[in-house]
């Protein structure tokens, strides 16, 4: 089988340490992202041990999409693994003080823009059969409650769910999917989710021991090189130092 992985969201946090973790086991890499001076970047680190190909991609965009995926290289052409993990979280104030525009966004990247990406690869990946797998980037936000989460768990949620409903209907392909739902790690997650503030984010992994982003890229590389017969369907994956709070409760 080839071994050639998708990977959004290449220029920061998970998507660039799967980069590094599949190019140690000599996969092929087709990395995208906006900012392509860290593509450029990458691919400069990258190029001398796994073949690399770069393409700049909003996943917003499903034109643009279609396109990245139809003008893929004949090397990179016969993708087996899709790492859908472009995503953000935006405005973590209470949703009455929400600008709608950060809604939007976060539905239009981490809901509409995985979809894209998913269709696109489809038909690629039921091509390839047994082995190709399809690893989505949910969020323990998705289960657990907590303010300012809004639309951001809600965007996980259907992540969760997505996954689900596309075993349903890839049962027969030999394609796999899975739903990774980290809990607090350390990448740039939080400076855009605040705008930039590297005071909040120093607090809030500050202290403790939040997981890496090789960590999460570990499990991912885990899930998609297990023998092609077995599926994760969801994997959930937090800090020993990170558990639930509990309810609030307004008092008089
Ligand atoms: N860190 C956590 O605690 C945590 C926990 C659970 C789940 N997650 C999820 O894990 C995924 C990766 O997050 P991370 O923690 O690695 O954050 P990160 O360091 O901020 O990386 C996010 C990546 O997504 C890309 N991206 C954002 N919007 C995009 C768009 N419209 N089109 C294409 N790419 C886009 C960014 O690239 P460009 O800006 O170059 O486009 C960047 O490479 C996200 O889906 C996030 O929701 C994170």
């Amino acid at each position: 089988m080839n071994r050639i992985v998708f990977i959004t969201g290449a220029t920061s946090g998970f998507g660039r340490a799967c980069a590094w973790r599949f190019a140690e086991a000599g996969w092929s890499l087709v990395l995208t992202g906006r900012r392509e001076e860290r593509l450029t970047e990458l691919q400069a680190q990258l190029k001398d041990k796994v073949p690399v190909h770069t393409a700049v991609l909003d996943v917003r965009d499903s034109q643009a999409v279609k396109q990245v995926v139809g003008a893929l290289p004949e090397a990179f052409r016969d993708v087996t693994c899709l790492v859908n993990n472009a995503g953000l979280a935006l405005a973590p104030q209470p949703a009455q003080a929400v600008d709608l525009d950060d809604w939007q966004t976060m539905i239009d990247t981490n809901v509409s823009g995985l979809v894209n990406v998913t269709h696109a690869l489809l038909p690629t990946l039921i091509g390839q059969g047994a082995g190709a797998s399809i690893i989505n980037l949910g969020s323990v936000a998705a289960d657990t409650p907590y303010p300012g989460n809004h639309v951001y768990g809600a965007t996980k949620a259907f992540v969760r769910q997505f996954s689900y409903n596309l075993r349903c209907d890839l049962l027969g392909t030999g394609v796999r999917v899975t739903d990774i739902a980290p809990g607090l790690a350390e990448t740039e997650f939080t400076l855009v989710r605040t705008g930039g503030d590297r005071a909040t984010h120093d607090k809030l992994y500050g202290s403790t021991t939040p997981l890496t982003a090789e960590d999460i890229a570990e499990q991912i590389f885990h899930v998609a090189t297990l023998p092609a017969h077995v599926n994760i369907n969801r994997l959930e994956v937090m800090p020993v130092r990170q558990a639930w709070g509990g309810f609030a409760i307004d008092r008089d």
